[in-house]
């Protein structure tokens, strides 16, 4: 269902990227991988890219082909680099390639984001998430941050909340929609990557491992990276504006534990 697409994924050089990157390859995908980093064994072609800013998604938009059928957005950051840096790269970076790409996006492409069960509490802080989302363009990250009095430790998780809003929203954004691009999210729960020890950092080890223990193992990227390409794929032509938990059960687990079911 790959065969013969190209396909953008950020985040290649480790972790669920570098194993989306390599499967997307195997299903016979042409692969454009993009990070900040160089990647050992590139799966593909290979551009160096900071989307950590405008002028560094303007400078990746440059360099890349005038058709593509999907964008995988998997590159991220833990939030121990601060808020401002991870709202910069999880959310407005991601969400600047994304607009930027969407007129080189076939029609019938696809969009995936690499969301994250971090981002669960996005319905209980919605006013927020809404008016963080509502802001256009690349904004001075700074400013928001300031603005919405988010503080360091809150970067990830409001990151991934306004990640699955934006998601739901650019569904039915005409950019994406008159072209029927479907934009979809996959939220995986703790992933054995680079990123988890620094999770375990900011989170401390008794919150990660309770999340573990819920599902009796932590995930690894080969879990993830099917679904992800899944979605890429025309086999998902009738599922946009999703959000895909990939986490072994685990948001089911907390649903029934907030719900009380
Ligand atoms: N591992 C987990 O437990 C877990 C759980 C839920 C969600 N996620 C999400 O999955 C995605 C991938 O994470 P991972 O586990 O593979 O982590 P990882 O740290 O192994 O990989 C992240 C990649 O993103 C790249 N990156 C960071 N900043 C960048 C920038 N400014 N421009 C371009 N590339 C940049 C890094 O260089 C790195 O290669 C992230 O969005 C993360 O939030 C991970």
């Amino acid at each position: 269902m790959l065969f013969g697409k190209t396909i953008l994924i950020t985040g290649v050089a480790s972790g669920i990227g570098a194993r989306t990157a390599e499967l997307a390859g195997q299903f016979g995908a042409d692969v454009i991988g993009v990070d900040v980093r160089e990647p050992a064994a590139p799966a593909g072609s290979f551009v160096k890219a900071d989307i950590s800013s405008k002028a560094g998604v303007d400078d990746l938009i440059a360099s890349l082909p005038q058709r593509i059928d999907a964008l995988c957005n998997v590159a991220g950051l833990s939030g121990n680099t601060g808020a401002v840096s991870t709202l910069a790269v999880n959310f407005y970076g991601l969400r600047a390639l994304s607009e930027a790409l969407a007129p080189r996006l076939r029609e019938g492409g696809a969009i995936v984001n690499v969301a994250s069960i971090a981002g669960y509490g996005w319905r209980a802080n919605l006013n927020r998430a809404a008016s963080m989302v509502g802001i256009e363009g690349f904004p001075d990250v700074a400013k928001v941050v300031a603005d919405h009095q988010v503080k360091n430790e809150e970067g990830y998780p409001v990151s991934k909340e306004l990640l699955l809003l934006w998601t739901f929203r650019a569904a039915h954004q005409e950019l994406f929609k008159n072209r029927g691009i479907r934009v979809n999210a996959v939220s995986p729960g703790p992933v054995e990557t680079p990123i988890l020890k620094q999770f375990r950092n900011v989170l401390g080890d008794a919150r990660v491992d309770s999340d573990i223990a819920r599902v009796g193992r932590a995930g690894t990227s080969g879990d993830i990276a099917p679904v992800v390409l899944f979605l890429c794929s025309d086999g998902a032509r009738w599922v946009n504006g999703a959000n895909v938990p990939v986490d072994g059960g685990l948001e089911a687990s907390i649903n029934a534990e907030v719900l009380g079911f």
